[in-house]
């Protein structure tokens, strides 16, 4: 940080965003990174870069800025179901969605795991399909031997201060298509950095120094960060175990992940409480316990229309089950034990609970 300012060097990129983007190359063994202000902006730019048009079949269980990105290109979104046990997108339920009008395909790795990236390249393939990821969650996780980054024509990953790299505001594109990054660099930078090739719009997507900086600390941090990221879910997995009605989700489909959300299912006819009731409880314990997805992507402002498919019921039912419970650098093993003490309480004191919240109405 301090070079930056020896340096009066503050974007355009840098030499930290050069140092950046080469040594995520290197860590995620991917040709082309490009560094980017946001995973929203990523996203929108790989629209553009793919020349997408029509329609593009997602998930709706996702955060909404994967649906938004494609609404800013003047592309339909087509919502699909996930897996209820996985959280993943329903790879057997995407055939039907294709008509005429479709074009891609934009797959989401949730919850520091993978939506089977292997099976989707072989489906989109097999349609004529162009295929990307949302890959926000899921930095440093692993499919096989090969690390998410590599898979469909290109991957997007969030360096938001919520995700195990952080940049405070950051992400960054990942693809092994020379021409693709050409355009990517093209449309970051309105036409300012790499090679001169055609493209309609361009954008301003740069990561400042000051981003570039946060993340190349960040990434020494990240094997220490992710190990811990594991010990705490080991743990939460450990004490939630007895609970009834609480169930831990396992990232799914990966050899190695960064566990970057803890998220559990409630089914409140065992646990007693409804989702939102534990939360409450949580919440007036200090605990940042949060509905996440919520309201589901086909049921906000934008997208709850008949035009959009509404008929996803692992979906509705996860949006009203999940609760994420903290994790990361800043949370310890003894507050995860005490999060875990608070959930098992709520169970055991439900009814009394349940009565208290209904009173409250
Ligand atoms: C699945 C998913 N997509 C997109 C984003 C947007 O990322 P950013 O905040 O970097 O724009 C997020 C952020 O949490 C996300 O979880």
């Amino acid at each position: 940080m301090r070079g930056i300012f020896d340096r009066h060097y503050y974007t355009n990129q840098g030499p930290l965003a050069q140092e950046l983007e080469k040594k995520l190359e290197s860590y995620l063994n991917v040709k082309h990174v490009i560094c980017v202000t946001n995973a929203t902006i990523g996203l929108m730019m790989a629209a553009e870069a793919l020349e997408l048009k029509g329609k593009v079949i997602m998930p709706s269980f996702t955060f909404i800025a994967s649906a938004q990105s494609l609404s800013w290109t003047g592309i339909e979104p087509v919502f699909c179901d996930v897996d209820p046990i996985t959280h993943q997108i329903a790879i057997e339920q995407i055939d039907v969605l294709v008509d005429d009008d479709v074009t891609g395909i934009m797959g989401v790795n949730l919850w520091g795991g993978a939506c089977n990236p292997v099976a989707l390249e072989a489906f989109a393939s097999s349609r004529n399909l162009k295929l990307y990821f949302d890959s926000a969650q899921a930095f440093g996780c692993k499919v096989g031997d090969t690390r998410i980054a590599n898979f469909g024509s290109l991957e997007v990953f969030s360096f938001h201060a919520t995700k195990v790299l952080s940049a405070t505001e950051g992400g960054c594109l990942c693809t092994n298509d020379d021409f693709l990054a050409a355009r990517l660099r093209n449309i970051r930078s309105s036409y300012g950095a790499g090679v001169p090739v055609p493209v309609v719009k361009t954008s301003n997507g740069r990561m400042s120094e000051a981003q570039a900086a946060i993340a190349l600390m960040s990434l020494e941090d990240f094997p220490e960060n992710q190990q811990k990221n594991k010990l705490l879910f080991d743990l939460y997995e450990k004490k939630l175990k007895h609970i009834p009605g609480i169930k831990l989700v396992k990232p799914a489909g990966v050899t190695f992940s960064n566990y970057q959300y803890i998220v559990c299912e409630v089914d409140e006819s065992v646990f007693g409480l409804s989702r939102d009731s534990l939360i409450a409880v949580l919440k007036a314990e200090n605990v940042n316990a949060r509905r996440y997805f919520y309201p589901g992507t086909h049921r906000s402002i934008e997208y709850n229309h008949a035009k959009y498919n509404q008929n996803l019921p692992a979906t509705d039912y996860l949006c009203a089950a999940c609760i994420q419970l903290p994790v990361g650098a800043i949370v310890d093993e003894d507050a995860v034990e005490s999060i875990c003490e608070i959930v098992d309480r709520a169970h055991h004191h439900a009814h009394a609970l349940k009565s208290y919240f209904e009173r409250r109405k």
